[in-house]
């Protein structure tokens, strides 16, 4: 006999427990299978974020940069160290507990909202009257049937063509995660989010890092001024990172790996390293959904085809989070769980595009919202710019730490804030107010005239807000 649900979440991913919460809310009989194991072959609910994602590398990050603080920079606050000493596996083993922390709560999340959680992999296989049947295949072995079904099956690491992941030498995120010793050489290919917080991570505890980068371009996709600032940072840290290369051939061998590749002055060179890091984007992923047993359409990415609701082809199923088009960001799948349960519901679940924020949570932080200056170039829109650096706030330099700026960009009529870009200390944090700020449709000047604390980093978003007017009061 199969159990009947109002909706089953396939993924319990930051995209399908979230929506397994909302719709539960909402009042639905909802069930989520996720089949992601823990060491001991437990559920570990959380998906990619959880388990190898957000949650995991930010660990390593902060755990990273107290020993950074610890061997380079309590001195200039008249703190002694000695003795310093590294134990990674101690590292590593907190790092695990932050993520088993969260597995728990999503398991205590489940439990108080009343949602049946199956452990094991779900796969489609058949629409019935009224639904669709789900086999569930592992710890928990059951049938079930759900009217409304919501695929949140996430993405995994994207291989370099003939170089597998093996975890040992050549790693994806999950191998980067849980290295047992620094590596004394270590290589990444992309400088993407992954390869320079990854990078960042090991160079801090002591590794020589060189990363490879196909683009000739640094972070693309960030502000041009940000993202210069943010190189010079990194290339000071020694932070190697190579633009335009072309990666050849990748060789294992016990001692490690080598990677041939062509440098952007055409040369060609062997990078001989301990351990090999590849990040170089994700891939959607659909294995073992079953999707052809009800005729679910994919796009030549492998990604599920939605339209700008989430919703498939098929009627009744949705798709949320890295398994469909758009970031590939822990917030934006939950955005869209919420606003597909809040759909089915008859509601009119909403996600702002414009608004995702992005961070990259190296030091310095780089985080932003809404447009580049290059983009609203490209789109011929006129704007003026006001940017207010670090060094002349208080706060900042009070913590030691004045790398970097505000900068906004506002309508050139209208005033209103079309993007905000943060380079420096806490931006994960200060981006939060421009996020709100955009999606109220604020003006510069809403920004610049509105009170905050002293001393603290937000003041320099104040104050690149009063730069927009050329109207600074501390520089
Ligand atoms: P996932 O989190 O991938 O979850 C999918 C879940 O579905 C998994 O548990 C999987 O086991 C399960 N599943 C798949 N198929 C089936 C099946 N057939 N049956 C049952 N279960 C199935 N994003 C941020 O916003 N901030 C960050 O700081 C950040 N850091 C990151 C760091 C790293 C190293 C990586 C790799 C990613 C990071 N991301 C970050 C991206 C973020 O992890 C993803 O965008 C997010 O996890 C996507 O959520 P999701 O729910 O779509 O999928
Ligand atoms: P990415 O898309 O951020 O970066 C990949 C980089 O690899 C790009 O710069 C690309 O030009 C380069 N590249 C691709 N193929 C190459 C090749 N053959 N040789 C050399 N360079 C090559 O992807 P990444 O870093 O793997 O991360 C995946 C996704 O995970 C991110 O896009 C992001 O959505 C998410 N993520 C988010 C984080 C955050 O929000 N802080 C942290 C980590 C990951």
């Amino acid at each position: 006999m199969s159990q009947q649900f109002d909706v089953v979440v396939i993924g319990g991913g930051p995209g399908g427990y979230v929506a397994a919460i909302r719709a539960s809310q909402l009042g639905f009989k909802v069930a989520c299978i996720d089949e992601w194991k823990n060491a001991a072959g437990g559920p570990a609910p959380g998906g990619t974020c959880t388990n190898v994602g957000c949650i995991p590398s930010k660990a390593l990050l902060q755990s990273s940069e107290h020993y950074e603080q610890a061997n380079h920079h309590f001195a200039e606050h008249g703190i002694t160290v000695k003795g310093l000493g590294l134990d990674v596996g101690t590292m590593i083993g907190r790092k695990d507990t932050v993520v088993k922390q969260n597995n728990d709560g999503i398991l205590y999340l489940f439990k108080k909202n009343k949602i049946a959680f199956f452990h094991g992999r779900g796969s489609f296989v058949k629409a019935v009257e009224g639904g669709y049947e789900i086999q569930v295949a592992g710890a928990s072995e059951e049938t079930l049937v759900g009217k409304q079904i919501i695929i949140a099956t996430g993405s995994n690491a994207r291989a370099l063509p003939g170089t597998p992941f093996d975890e040992v030498n050549v790693l994806s995120n999950d191998g980067a995660l849980r290295l047992g010793a620094v590596p004394k050489k270590l290589g990444l290919i992309g400088s993407g989010v992954i390869g320079l917080e990854m990078g960042s991570v090991w160079r801090r505890l002591g590794a020589e890092v060189t990363i490879l980068e196909g683009l000739p371009t640094f972070l693309g996709a960030v502000d041009e001024q940000i993202a210069k600032e943010a190189k010079k940072a990194f290339d000071k840290q020694g932070l190697k990172i190579e633009l335009g290369v072309k990666v050849g051939e990748i060789k294992t061998s016990k001692k490690g790996v080598s990677v041939a590749y062509t440098n952007a002055k055409g040369e060609a060179i062997d990078l001989e390293v301990d351990k090999l890091i590849v990040s170089i984007g994700r891939v959607p992923n659909t294995i073992g959904l079953n999707t052809e047993a009800v005729g679910l359409q994919l796009d030549e990415r492998g990604a599920i085809v939605v339209d700008a609701d989430c919703k498939t082809n098929l009627p009744g199923v949705w798709a949320v989070g890295d398994v469909v088009r758009g970031p590939m960001l822990a917030h934006k799948a939950e955005e869209e769980g919420v606003a597909v349960a809040e759909r089915i519901a008859g509601q009119h679940g909403h996600v702002n595009f414009n608004t995702i924020p992005w961070v990259i949570y190296t030091s310095p932080e780089i985080a932003w919202v809404g447009r580049t200056e290059q983009q609203l170039k490209a789109d011929g829109v006129a704007y003026k710019a006001g940017t207010f650096p670090f060094l002349a706030n208080g706060r900042a330099r009070a913590l030691g730490d004045t790398t970097g700026m505000v900068k906004f960009l506002a309508d050139a009529t209208t005033d209103e804030i079309l993007g905000v870009h943060i380079v420096g200390p806490m931006a994960s944090e200060l981006i939060a107010e421009a996020v709100v700020a955009m999606e109220f449709k604020a003006s510069a000047e809403d920004i610049a005239r509105i009170c905050h604390a002293h001393p603290s980093l937000s003041e320099a978003t104040k104050e690149a807000a009063l730069a927009v007017d050329k109207r600074t009061l501390n520089f």
